[in-house]
């Protein structure tokens, strides 16, 4: 399962991207502005940060305008997802971006018809929001195992699921137990993922116990260009 991050926040990023479990990103206008950042200087620095899919959504409603929008967008930098809204402004946009041979993460689908649409549109991802479902008393998890279902049923579907509008941890689980393709999280819960508090507890004690002991691993402490170097993920580097 891929991990994208659902944030348009430089220094989450930044410090998320680090630990290489981070395979893209996915912004919309509302985090944009929540971010106060330009936004055609900030999806260009995430995509200098994230090698993966970085998603920029258009902002026009026919689709003349958001093709146009769009071909602004992923001339960016490769990496650029276009995002458009499922309507049929959006799918006839989204058809035609991917005949232009790029990448289009179709965004606000609340049913499986919908996602059935995209797919035949040619979108590279699918964006199913669970929470907002939830969130009005629908079952959001039942959507996705629709549409993983659906669209088992035809192996030549490139689309992926993109699970979103992701409130907790418990909705990575759910996604992964379902087989969606990526889970685009909130840079806390990804936070939370890391977290049990057996894991706490259990390092505290072995790190007591190998105090008694009077050990080092290493002779000396690494040098801080050492340790600078290996901050960076060994992808980007490369
Ligand atoms: C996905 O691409 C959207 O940006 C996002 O997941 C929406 O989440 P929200 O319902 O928490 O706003």
């Amino acid at each position: 399962m891929k991990f994208f991050l659902d944030t348009a926040e430089l220094d989450d990023i930044r410090d998320l991207a680090a630990t290489g479990l981070v395979d893209g990103v996915t912004t919309n206008p509302s985090l944009v502005a929540k971010s106060g950042r330009d936004f055609i200087e900030a999806i260009a620095e995430i995509c200098d940060v994230v090698d993966g899919p970085v998603s920029a959504e258009v902002t026009a409603t026919d689709h003349a305008t958001m093709v146009a929008e769009g071909r602004h967008l992923a001339a960016i930098a490769p990496n650029v997802t276009v995002k458009v809204p499922l309507t049929a402004d959006g799918l006839k946009a989204c058809r035609r971006l991917a005949d232009d041979g790029t990448k289009v993460n179709v965004t606000l689908c609340f049913s499986s018809a919908q996602a059935l649409l995209a797919a035949k549109a040619g979108a590279s991802f699918i964006s199913p929001f669970v929470g907002r479902l939830d969130d009005i008393g629908a079952d959001g998890m039942e959507l996705i195992a629709d549409i993983v279902d659906i669209y088992s049923a035809y192996p030549q579907l490139e689309t992926e699921v993109l699970v979103a509008s992701v409130r907790h941890v418990s909705h990575v689980i759910e996604a992964a137990k379902l087989g969606a393709d990526v889970v685009t999280v909130p840079p806390q819960v990804l936070r939370q993922m890391f977290k049990h508090p057996l894991t706490d507890k259990g390092l505290a004690a072995f790190l007591a116990d190998w105090e008694k002991t009077g050990q080092r691993i290493l002779a000396e402490a690494p040098s801080a260009q050492a340790l600078s170097h290996d901050a960076e993920p060994a992808r980007r580097r490369a």
